[in-house]
């Protein structure tokens, strides 16, 4: 067959008279075969091709000779002999070798379209088409409508900053840039649009990590009248359908559901990991009266104690060990308390035998630490038995306020479930978090934020609570995490003109506040607002984890560095008096 092709010079190699050019476009490669004797005008002006150069062939599609298949590369059972060749621009030398990952970053996002030719981010961005699109087809399909929001609007409670744009009809004034289109999402509702998305970007003045951005995608989703399992179904079957279709994953439905105090109670995290086990386990029972002060005076001041048995932790050296404690230390704790348990040996001032049930076997085992000697042959038995340590395990403590020992355990399980190879890379772990608080407590600022944002409606059940103690209040709120990340979170909503009051003041607004930043939206919820709800989705995030990215940049076409810059356009820049 006779073709025409189009694409840039990955490689060209010259075999003495004949010479061969690797053809790049964003479907993959091909071979084409310049020949002296056939095509002398075509191989010629190939002798002048570099790499990237861009060029148009006219050529006949032929089976490559026996022995000669690449069976690597899609193409790789013909090549084409070119008949004419049409150099359509030619290329500087690339500042480097395209699809060099370990290229420093700053130049690779200064010729980000260099970089974007790198098979890895092309396939990326064509993944990220390919599943905003079945986004768009499962939603439609499921009756929403996608309708845009504004980007210039009035500031959004998402809890970041905003970025501000000024008014030039109104000196002084600004606009913001939206954090989410919550807003407008809701207001939504109320017109009677009930089921509603838009694939929208948001825009968040925050600190940036490997999966934030300050503008990113949200798939943003918003319906009426349905209950928070209904909305929960809905768009847990979306992303099944993604990671099942894009990813090759088995998705089990109904997604797994866990309450934000079992999350935090048994992985130390409101986004627990699931691929693993090696849960938090709370050994306090055990210890409350300890002579280990350490432990006993967590525990009489209102704290826990906490274990993770580490299998085969028994292992590590003590300076293994110890670079756990530095790491403890790190997100607040005050020691890390370790127990190496062994096969039974003889009792001595570091160590004591004991036994103990684990489930229906009966196991026998030297507890062997520095502290042993303040921790009796009782307690330490009870901890094996709640602990389930058998011979070869490492014990972890952590006793401190509830919230510390959370963050320390949470952290440390993690860091040793990827160290220790307990992770699945191929598990894909869908788990929905539920019940979240509706506030948490803002020490600084002696007042209540809200934890997912100020719409969010408390439990039924937990209504009573937002007067007489609004820090035990539970949220109609849920987020779903992946892996150990928050893919998205949503919320039912409130609809209420008094409830929202409430809330507001709970918040620290005063009533002049209340009027000024949301008077507009109470306003709306008198007209006969509808009950609602909804949730968002990180895009970013989603596309990354189908593509096992490490970083939301490599499925962004443009992201901004980590100091929040572009360096191929140079913004943020000055701007001229003028502007
Ligand atoms: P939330 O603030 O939890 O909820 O955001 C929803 C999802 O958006 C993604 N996300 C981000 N991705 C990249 N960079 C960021 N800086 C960033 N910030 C958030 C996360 C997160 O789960 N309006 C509510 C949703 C709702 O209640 O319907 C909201 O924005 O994946
Ligand atoms: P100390 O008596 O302070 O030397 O501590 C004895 C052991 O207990 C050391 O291994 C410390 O790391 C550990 N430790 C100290 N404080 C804590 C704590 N709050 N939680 C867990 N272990 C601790």
């Amino acid at each position: 067959k006779t073709v025409t092709l189009y694409g840039w010079v990955q490689r060209r190699r010259d075999h003495g008279g004949v010479i061969f050019v690797d053809l790049r476009d964003r479907t993959g490669l091909v071979q084409v075969v310049f020949n002296p004797q056939t095509a002398p005008e075509a191989h010629a002006l190939a002798d002048q091709l570099r790499n990237e150069y861009v060029m148009a062939i006219e050529g006949v599609v032929h089976a490559r000779p026996e022995g000669q298949e690449n069976p690597n590369l899609p193409t790789g059972a013909i090549e084409v002999f070119a008949r004419a060749l049409t150099i359509l621009n030619p290329s500087k030398p690339t500042p480097f070798p395209i699809g060099d990952e370990a290229v420093d970053e700053v130049l690779r996002l200064t010729y980000r379209y260099l970089d974007l030719r790198s098979p890895q981010l092309q396939q990326a961005i064509i993944k990220r088409h390919e599943v905003t699109r079945a986004v768009r087809e499962y939603l439609s399909n499921q009756g929403f409508l996608e309708i845009e929001t504004p980007v210039l609007c009035k500031s959004t409670p998402e809890g970041a900053r905003d970025y501000v744009v000024p008014s030039r009809v109104h000196p002084g004034e600004f606009f913001a840039l939206p954090q989410s289109p919550q807003i407008f999402k809701q207001i939504l509702m109320v017109a009677g649009f009930d089921r509603y998305f838009q694939i929208a970007r948001c825009f968040r003045d925050e600190d940036l990590r490997a999966d934030r951005q300050p503008e990113f995608t949200q798939i943003d989703i918003e319906t009426s009248f349905l209950s928070q399992e209904e909305i929960m179904n809905l768009n847990e079957e979306m992303i099944a359908q993604l990671l099942e279709r894009f990813a090759g994953a088995e998705i089990v439905r109904p997604v797994h559901r866990l309450t934000y105090a079992d999350a935090m109670d048994r992985y130390g995290s409101d986004k627990p990991d699931t691929r693993f086990g090696m849960e938090l386990i709370n050994v306090s029972d055990a210890l409350s009266s300890s002579g280990f002060k350490v432990f006993a005076e967590a525990i009489a001041g209102g704290g826990q104690v906490k274990a993770l048995c580490v299998p085969k932790g028994a292992e590590m050296s003590r300076a293994q060990i110890d670079a756990l404690g530095e790491f403890a230390k790190k997100f607040g704790a005050k020691g890390l308390a370790w127990v190496k348990v062994g096969e039974p040996a003889e009792a001595s001032d570091n160590s004591k035998t004991v036994s103990y049930d684990i489930g229906d076997t009966p196991v026998t085992a030297s507890f062997a630490s520095t502290v042993m000697k303040f921790i009796s042959a009782q307690e330490a038995a009870d901890i094996g038995a709640k602990t389930g340590a058998r011979p070869g395990d490492l014990l972890l403590f952590a006793a401190d306020r509830k919230s510390v020992v959370a963050e320390v355990l949470g952290r440390l399980r993690l860091k040793l479930g990827h160290e220790l190879g307990m992770i699945n890379p191929k598990a894909y772990n869908l788990v929905w978090v539920v019940d979240f608080p509706m506030f948490e407590w803002n020490e600084d600022e002696k007042r209540w934020d809200s934890l997912h944002h100020p719409f969010t409606s408390p439990l039924d059940e937990d209504i009573d609570l937002l007067q007489t103690s609004p820090g035990e209040a539970r949220a109609k709120a849920y987020d779903l995490v992946l892996n150990g990340t928050e893919l998205g979170g949503g919320s039912v909503r409130i609809f209420q003109r008094d409830v929202q009051n409430k809330v507001f003041q709970l918040l620290g607004l005063t009533d002049e506040e209340i009027q000024d930043k949301f008077g507009f939206m109470l306003e709306a919820f008198e007209y006969g607002a509808p009950p609602h709800g909804g949730i968002a989705f990180g895009l970013d995030r989603t596309v990354a984890l189908i593509t096992g990215a490490d970083t939301i940049r490599d499925v962004i076409a443009f992201p901004k560095t980590a100091s929040g810059g572009d360096p191929l356009t140079g913004a943020p820049a000055p701007i001229t008096p003028e502007q």
